[in-house]
């Protein structure tokens, strides 16, 4: 009989929630006797660790209990994050606080900091001005899109050797925002996102593991040279709606090997980049390309032996050239390199 009730607890947490599967097991029953939840939260009886309070209209955090490790505060109405009611929830590994009226200023000092335990900081959607410090060393994710974040505190994000999610996207962040090691110390970050903001240069000095990269809706002239020659493992590059052109783009900057996804869709491009023979989606929609054929350089052959039809030919898939000043038809020389593609835009 018990062995029946664990099991389907166990297969019920797990699907909702992986991480949460071990929850359940290490917590005292006597929490259930404590009548600690907020009255103005739900306190499920099978996550015990979880504290959901949204869309409550809530000004004032309530007390939160100590066994809490999840806490759902997302759209309400909270302006100020102060030390007082987490005085006892020193477990904490999730906040979410998307979608509230949070001002920088009205941040205790060391509220973030003092979270020892926290992996995921969500912030998303409030009035913040600058980037929260100091954070805790512990955290992996970080979300503090459509904010009003102009500012990143020196050395903020220095210590966060795991974070891994960086998103900054939807903010008033300029070049002048960025030190030049502002990045240093996040030697695990996969994703940087700093869409949506009034970049005119690449940000310097990327995180060495960077994988995704977007920068999509600034007004970024150009590239450095050898700007990707750090980042060995970059994959995925959006540029979308920049003011690139060919002026600003060296010739073989995204002839990268790692490089699989490429987006560069409504700049000021004239010719054909020079890309890797692994790319599989290119972008190049609404530019100012006018004609490709004879000007676009089949990339060398690729060593690996992914599909036995075409051991050793360019992987592209997928191209848009849409928007652009090209008649069709598809030149023939794109054809004969590219054998893999599986759809064309023109
Ligand atoms: C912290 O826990 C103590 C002991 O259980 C309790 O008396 C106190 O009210 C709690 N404080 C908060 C802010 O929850
Ligand atoms: C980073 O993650 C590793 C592996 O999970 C862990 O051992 C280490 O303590 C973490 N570092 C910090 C500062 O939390
Ligand atoms: C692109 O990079 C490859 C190495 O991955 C190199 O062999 C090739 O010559 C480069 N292409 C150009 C046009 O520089
Ligand atoms: C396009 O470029 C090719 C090769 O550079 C050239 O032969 C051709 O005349 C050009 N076509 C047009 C319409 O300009």
């Amino acid at each position: 009989m018990d062995t029946h009730v664990i099991l389907f607890v166990a297969t019920f947490i797990f699907t909702v929630v992986e991480s949460q599967v071990y929850d359940y097991f290490d917590l005292e029953p006597s929490y259930l006797l404590s009548n600690d939840c907020p009255k103005e939260c739900i306190c499920p009886i099978t996550f015990p660790r979880a504290l959901y309070c949204e869309n409550k209209g809530l000004k004032e955090i309530p007390p939160i209990p100590s066994r809490i490790w999840y806490l759902y505060l997302q759209n309400n109405e909270i302006e100020t994050l102060n030390e007082k009611p987490f005085s006892n929830a020193t477990q904490l590994r999730w906040i979410n606080l998307n979608k509230n009226k949070i001002t920088s200023e009205g941040i205790d000092k060391n509220f973030f900091g003092a979270m020892k335990n926290l992996l995921y900081l969500f912030l998303e959607d409030n009035g913040l001005e600058g980037v929260p410090a100091p954070l805790p060393s512990t955290l992996e994710q970080l979300r503090l899109a459509r904010n009003k974040i102009s500012k990143i505190p020196e050395g903020v994000f220095s210590n966060l050797e795991n974070l891994t999610l960086l998103d900054l996207h939807q903010n008033k962040l300029t070049d002048g925002s960025f030190q030049a090691d502002a990045f240093a110390g996040l030697k695990n970050l996969v994703q940087l996102n700093v869409a949506r903001n009034a970049l005119k240069k690449m940000p310097t000095g990327l995180p060495s593991n960077t994988v995704q990269l977007y920068l999509d809706n600034n007004n970024i002239e150009s590239i450095p040279d050898d700007y990707f020659n750090n980042v060995p493992k970059i994959s995925f590059i959006r540029l979308n709606y920049n003011k690139l052109s060919d002026k600003g783009m060296p010739a073989t900057v995204f002839n990268l090997t790692s490089l699989l996804d490429l987006q560069l869709s409504h700049n000021e491009i004239s010719t054909v980049p020079i890309v890797n023979g692994h790319l599989e989606r290119l972008y190049l929609d609404h530019n100012k390309i006018k004609n490709i054929s004879g000007s676009v350089k089949c990339p060398n052959v690729v060593k690996e032996e992914h599909d036995p039809h075409f051991p050793h030919g360019p992987r592209l898939r997928y191209l848009r050239l849409d928007g652009n000043e090209i008649q069709p038809p598809i030149p023939l020389d794109i054809i004969v390199c590219f054998r893999l593609l599986q759809a064309i835009v023109i």
